[in-house]
């Protein structure tokens, strides 16, 4: 069942999903000995991520990877992993750099898909079909109901599993070429957590938890592991409906 939480305000949603994702990887960690952790870029999360560093103080025996990446390097102000860095793995304490798994946006999206799909082969859990199967994945939500970088339509979408990881080159998005992890590993996650703030989510919101198409990538999540944490802007319910944190 999809956990689905509203929130006052940006600000309250972005410490809500900091709490849950620092609760699921320690409780991963405790389990297994180690966690993994997948982030997305955006604007959305760059908050959340600013708390999270604080929420976890230990960041020992945890991995962090991608969502999605923009074929930029990492000092390009569109790299995802340079939002990360100057948010989050920078003041992680404990944090193993060698256990930070950067998507190479810079070889391109064939080239840096591939070696991705090797890092996650290498260095993740892997289920019986050889999907990586990751801890918590950290999405945001486009307006057109897209999720990592898996658009509306898109062939990406028709992948099966064992496919981990896949160079993207028309994103209806800026810029066009991407890398992004495939549906299967997003639907083989523990815990997909997608964070949604302002009016301008709400239709996609709405559209998600409906009954899933291929035009709408985030409906094609995995209903039973995923959290949906909205501030009241984003919230396509009535205001009195709206299951609240607060
Ligand atoms: C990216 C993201 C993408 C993002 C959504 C929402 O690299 O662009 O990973 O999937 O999460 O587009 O973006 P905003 O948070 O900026 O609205």
């Amino acid at each position: 069942m999809t956990s689905l939480t509203t929130c006052a305000d940006a600000e309250a949603a972005a410490k809500r999903a900091a709490g849950e994702i620092a609760r699921r990887l320690q409780s991963a960690r405790r389990e297994r000995g180690a966690a993994h952790l997948a982030l997305s870029g955006g604007s959305t999360p760059a908050r959340a991520y600013e708390l999270l560093a604080r929420e976890l103080e230990d960041w020992r025996d945890i991995s962090v990877w991608f969502a999605d990446e923009r074929c930029v390097g990492p000092e390009d102000e569109e790299s995802n992993y340079k939002l990360a860095r100057d948010t989050l793995l920078g003041s992680a304490g404990g944090l193993e750099q060698s256990l930070v798994h950067r998507m190479e946006g810079e070889l391109g999206p064939e080239r840096g898909a591939e070696r991705y799909a090797n890092a996650l082969r290498e260095h993740a859990p892997l289920d019986r079909q050889g999907v990586a199967v990751l801890d918590v994945i950290v999405l945001g939500i486009g307006p057109d109901g897209h999720v990592a970088s898996l658009f509306p339509g898109a062939p990406t979408l028709d992948v099966q599993a064992p496919e981990l990881c896949l160079g993207v080159h028309d994103s209806p998005k800026p810029p066009p070429e991407r890398i992004t992890l495939t549906l299967p590993v997003l639907r083989a996650a523990q815990r997909c957590l997608l964070l949604a703030t302002g009016a301008a989510k709400a239709d996609a919101v709405d559209a998600m938890l409906a009954e899933p198409s291929r035009h709408v990538p985030a409906s094609l999540l995995r209903r039973g592991r995923l959290s949906v944490i909205l501030d009241d802007a984003a919230s396509p319910e009535p205001p009195n409906e709206r299951p609240r944190a607060d």
